[in-house]
């Protein structure tokens, strides 16, 4: 059994109910054992950590939200159906739509389409209004007014990528997706994943003829749903680790055709390095960036982040992370995009590395950057997703018993 140290031994005593220990406690000196002993006391799984990392800390930030997100965090995730659009098999939305699925995508492009005409039927009968009362000066400078509320409002300027479909089943239904099927050709149906991952990729709003650049990319599940809009002029996929690598060349190998697949320009660098070797390249820049991934943390030990061994690497992951957002900003041409995401409910790891990297950028870049309004998201993907009332910076998909996608965060920022 691996020994703990001084740190372990307090974390432990902190972790254990009842009395403290023989020699933890206050006693007699003489019942206090040594250091040493302390290798024989039983190592506390990283999951165990984790879960006590996240008490203290998640209580203080989501209050009476946190025990029933820690409970979400321990029951079965909820995944969704991303649709390859390369698959030849086309019977797949009928067959998920009769078993209740939605693609909570369309669902989302709908509202957004219902708010932007409403709002243009509600100005058009203050016109006509306006018209039998006022001017023709007057109706003008009002009818600039509203236009200007409305390319103000996030919600009517929405506007979804149409080519991803993602079917996810109701809030409250726990049923379970097949596995992918292959078409003729080998190609599979459909890719399973969080569901809320799509939303850093659809916030990204890729454009025809886009250059894209996603940093930290494998396993592939948004470099695959990047490929789904079928409009990026040309996609870089990177991600520093070898072996996740390769499992980004097999999901690519498995979902895309090869003439697609070998427009995809794959490598394996350290993201840190990415602005100085492309700088002022790309026009959207994805930054999924490595995180104490809240929900394996609290349920595998395997792999942990929060195991003693790599409590360095964990001290450490806000420094990496806002390392690889500077050099994704470094990588966006002026005027271009980043969307920066994980999958923990730290604000340490989130919108703290926002605020330091817009920081940088302006004091020693001279880059200034606009971070966006994404609450347009809450409103458009609220019937699917749990979202953070009181996020500062960006969005935060909470897990939810009904509904347990996430932890997801996502935030926009525009090269100014
Ligand atoms: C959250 S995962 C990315 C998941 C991926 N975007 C997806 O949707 O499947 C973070 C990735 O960052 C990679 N990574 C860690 N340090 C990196 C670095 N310095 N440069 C580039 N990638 C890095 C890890 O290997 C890991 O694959």
């Amino acid at each position: 059994m691996a020994a703990l140290g001084g740190r372990g031994r307090a974390a432990a005593a902190l972790l254990r109910r009842g009395p403290p220990p023989p020699g933890l406690g206050a006693g007699p000196r003489r019942y206090r054992y040594k250091e040493k002993w302390a290798a024989t006391a039983p190592r506390i799984p990283p999951t165990r950590l984790a879960l006590h990392h996240f008490d203290v800390n998640y209580s203080l930030q989501l209050k009476d939200l946190w025990p029933s997100v820690r409970a979400s965090l321990l029951c079965e995730q909820k995944y969704g159906a991303l649709l390859n659009n390369f698959s030849a098999v086309n019977h797949v939305p009928q067959e998920l739509e009769l078993l209740n699925a939605t693609d909570f995508v369309s669902e989302a492009r709908k509202k957004a389409q219902r708010s932007q005409q409403a709002a243009a039927a509600e100005e058009v009968g203050r016109g006509e209004s306006r018209s039998q009362e006022g001017s023709g000066e007057g109706r003008t400078a009002m009818r600039a007014e509203t236009v200007t509320q409305a390319e103000m409002s996030p919600l009517l300027r929405a506007s979804i990528t149409s080519n991803i479909k993602c079917y996810t089943f109701p809030r409250g239904d726990i049923t379970r997706f097949r596995p992918a099927r292959p078409d003729t050709l080998g190609l599979l149906d459909y890719y399973l994943m969080d569901a809320a991952s799509l939303l850093p990729v659809l916030a990204l709003n890729v454009r025809p003829d886009d250059l894209v650049l996603d940093l930290c990319a494998a396993p592939g599940g948004k470099t695959l749903a990047l490929l789904q809009t079928g409009i990026c002029g040309r996609l870089a996929a990177n991600d520093v680790s070898i072996s996740r690598t390769k499992r980004l060349h097999q999901i690519l190998h498995s979902y895309v055709p090869k003439e697609i697949r070998e427009t995809v320009s794959v490598t394996s660098c350290d993201g840190r390095d990415w602005g100085q070797l492309q700088g002022d390249t790309f026009h959207k820049v994805l930054v999924d960036v490595p995180c104490t991934t809240d929900r394996h943390s609290a349920m595998e030990d395997d792999n942990n982040i929060f195991h003693k061994r790599r409590t360095k690497e964990r001290q450490m992951l806000p420094m990496l992370q806002l390392q690889l957002l500077m050099a994704g900003i470094l990588a966006t041409k002026p005027g271009g995009e980043v969307v920066y995401s994980t999958c923990s409910l730290s604000p340490l790891q989130n919108e703290y590395v926002i605020e330091r990297a817009v920081e940088i950028a302006e004091t020693q870049f001279d880059i200034s950057i606009h971070v966006e309004d994404l609450s347009h998201f809450r409103t458009l993907f609220q019937d699917t997703f749990s979202f953070f009332p009181d996020c500062r910076l960006g969005e935060l998909v909470l897990p939810h018993l009904t509904a347990n996608f996430g932890p997801m965060y996502f935030c926009k920022l525009r090269r100014m």
